[in-house]
């Protein structure tokens, strides 16, 4: 079992407040990834069996909603918004920077298990765009030479 008797009391409680044990679905993936730190194969087997559903369907959410991975991450995630007042203000051509920087591409993880790098659609700041988060902080009004600086500060 991958879910912890901790976890799995957590999702019994979530799954009580809705109508429909479906519902439930999302809470539990939060609770499950903030154990494991991503969604296992092995989770999502054993999500589907307590939801009642097919373990396609749990990873069809997973890979739905960008909070929610299907493989091991970084200790930090660095996203750039790639939406289009970031994209006017230059985050496309700051990713692929990064990308080279650190000699991986969005959606990846570096070798020393540092830094995952990815993308957003809009984080609601466009008056500061380009926008970049690093865990759960903004940084805004970001050129490429300070995002480069702030991806190496990183532990
Ligand atoms: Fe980047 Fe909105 S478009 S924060």
């Amino acid at each position: 079992m991958v879910i912890s008797a901790e976890t799995r009391a957590r999702i019994d409680a979530a799954i009580a407040k809705y109508p429909k044990k479906r519902g439930a679905l999302l809470p539990a993936l939060h609770l499950v990834q903030e154990q494991t730190g991503w969604i296992t194969p092995e989770a999502a087997r054993e999500l589907a069996t307590i939801f009642d559903l097919h373990p396609i369907q749990v990873m069809e959410v997973v890979s739905f909603y960008n909070m929610f991975y299907d493989r091991p991450q970084g200790r930090h995630h660095v996203h750039v918004c790639t939406n289009l007042s970031c994209s006017l203000r230059g985050s496309r051509e700051l990713l692929r920077q990064l990308e080279q920087h650190l000699g991986i591409e969005a959606g990846e993880t570096t070798k020393d298990g540092r830094v995952t790098l990815g993308r957003e659609e809009c984080l609601g700041a466009c008056a500061w765009a380009p926008v970049l988060r690093v865990d759960e902080t903004y940084h805004e009004n970001l050129d490429v030479d300070a995002a480069k600086r702030l991806v190496d500060g990183l532990e």
